[in-house]
Formats: C-alpha cells, sequence, structure tokens
C-alpha cells in the first residue's frame, strides 16, 4: 500500500498555492525529503525541504532534476498556468503553445523521465494536477491542455503499473490560489484538497474527484453533449 511515511516527494510549482501545500502535509504525513521546485525556487524554513530549480518546459532542466533527485519515490506534476481568455478562437499562437508546454508537454516529459526512478522505487507514486475543466470545455486551450494530460495519464498508469506505482489523477474547480485570484464563485481551499490527495495516495486511489463541480463533469461525459453545454444554439431550441 503506498504511503507518505520514509517517501522523497518531489512537487513541481512548488511554490505556488497547491504546490506549498503538498510541501508541507507531504512531510507531515512522514515524508523524509521534498524537492520543492520551482523555476526560481524560494528559500524555505526546514532542512528536510529541499529547493531544486527546474522549469517544467525545458528539457535540459528536466535531465539535470532527475539527477540532482534520483531517489525519488513521488512525483507530483502539479505546476501548471491559466490563460488570459477562456476562447480558444482568441488566443494568440503564443499563447496557445506556452499552455500546451507547460500543462500537457512539461507534466508528461517528467513523468517520462522519472518513470525508469519511479519503477525502481517502492511505493512509487506520480501525482497529474488536472481540472473539472479537463471535462468542461470552457476554459479555452487551458481546458485542452488539462483533457489532454487526463488522457496521458490514463495512459501512463497503464504503462507503471506493472511495475506497481501508482498513477493518480486529480481533478477540481476552482481553488483559492493566485490562479483562481480573479474566479467568482466558491473556491477549495488548496489545504482541504491537498488533504484529499495525500488521503487518495494512502488509499491507493487512481482518481480524486474533489468538489461537485468535478463530479458532475465527469458524469455529464456520459449524457448528451448538449446537457453538458446547454447554451449550444440548438439545445435552446429544443
Ligand atoms: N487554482 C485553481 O482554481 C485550479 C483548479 C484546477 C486545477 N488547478 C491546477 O493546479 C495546479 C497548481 O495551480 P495553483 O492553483 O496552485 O496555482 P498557482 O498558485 O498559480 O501555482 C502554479 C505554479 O506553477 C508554476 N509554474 C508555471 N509555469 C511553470 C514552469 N514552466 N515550470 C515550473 N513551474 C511552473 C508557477 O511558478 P511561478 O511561481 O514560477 O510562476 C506556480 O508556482 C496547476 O496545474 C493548475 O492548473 C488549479
Amino acid at each position: 500500500m503506498p504511503t507518505l511515511d520514509g517517501a522523497v516527494v518531489l512537487v513541481t510549482g512548488a511554490n505556488g498555492g497547491i504546490g506549498t501545500q503538498l510541501v508541507h502535509q507531504s512531510l507531515a504525513r512522514g515524508a523524509s525529503k521534498v524537492y520543492a521546485s520551482a523555476r526560481q525556487p524560494r528559500a524555505w524554513d526546514d532542512p528536510r525541504i529541499v529547493p531544486l530549480i527546474l522549469d517544467v518546459t525545458d528539457a535540459d532542466s528536466i535531465r539535470a532534476a532527475t539527477r540532482a533527485a534520483a531517489d525519488v519515490t513521488v512525483l507530483a506534476n502539479n505546476a501548471g498556468a491559466s490563460v488570459h481568455s477562456p476562447a480558444i478562437l482568441e488566443h494568440t499562437d503564443a499563447e496557445i503553445r506556452a499552455n500546451v508546454e507547460v500543462n500537457f508537454l512539461g507534466p508528461l516529459f517528467l513523468a517520462r523521465a522519472f518513470a525508469p526512478i519511479l519503477r525502481q522505487a517502492s511505493n512509487a507514486v506520480l501525482i497529474d494536477i488536472h481540472s473539472a475543466l479537463s471535462w468542461y470545455a470552457v476554459g479555452g486551450i487551458y481546458s485542452a491542455t488539462k483533457a489532454a494530460l487526463w488522457s496521458a495519464t490514463n495512459s501512463l498508469r497503464l504503462e507503471l503499473d506493472p511495475a506497481g506505482v501508482l498513477v493518480v489523477g486529480v481533478h477540481v474547480g476552482y481553488v483559492d490560489t493566485a490562479m483562481a485570484r480573479h474566479a467568482a464563485g466558491p473556491k477549495v481551499d488548496p489545504a482541504d484538497l491537498v488533504g484529499a490527495v495525500l488521503d487518495a495516495v494512502e488509499g491507493d486511489e487512481y482518481e480524486v474527484l474533489a468538489d461537485e463541480k468535478s463530479v458532475t463533469a465527469k458524469a455529464t461525459l456520459s449524457a448528451p453533449i448538449a446537457v453538458a453545454y446547454p447554451q449550444l444554439a440548438r439545445a435552446a431550441r429544443s
């Protein structure tokens, strides 16, 4: 059974709202070391926290991280970026490419780079932070990247399972962090989200649906398109 007790955890985007909770709560559950990775790591007031430079869009940076953190047993693909506008037809080429790099290719390439390390570890875990928007396409390219990551996570789960690596996919609506600063409506407390994520890790569960939005978005996938998107003109006419 996976456990955080004695785990060596690497968190991407560790300076962010959810990342910081992943760092602290992993240690609270007994992790022996946490690599708190970021493009510009900050100082941490705990000798068990090892700041690590990691830009998830940079292949050299990913390679260097595998060398610096070859003892990782839990990889948390948490780093992510939002987009300015939710309209996919309004994004610039640069916005689309940047979002794909951070939210999809970054975590995929990181998982691939760390796969040999995770396969050799005992009680190894890969955590991929998706979104409720993986299943609800109102976030423009952000939704598309999170849907792509969800799919890749399913593939990674199948390929890592024979080596005993647990792959946990996380879906959640708004979380009260800098990323959702401008969003209205209820937001999940990042501490509660990370508590649920680590419960799933220690409960050997594949997926976290952290709020009602995620539960509804997943359930609606099997319904006719117009149920998920009642704003469609044809749906409104019927
Ligand atoms: N907040 C929400 O409502 C919400 C909802 C669903 C899912 N999520 C997902 O949760 C994850 C964490 O987001 P958050 O809410 O904690 O937002 P956040 O506070 O804005 O943190 C995001 C972190 O990702 C880092 N990052 C961005 N680009 C990076 C790169 N190229 N390499 C390494 N790190 C990079 C940022 O680092 P810098 O400090 O260097 O910019 C930042 O620390 C993301 O994957 C996000 O999509 C968030």
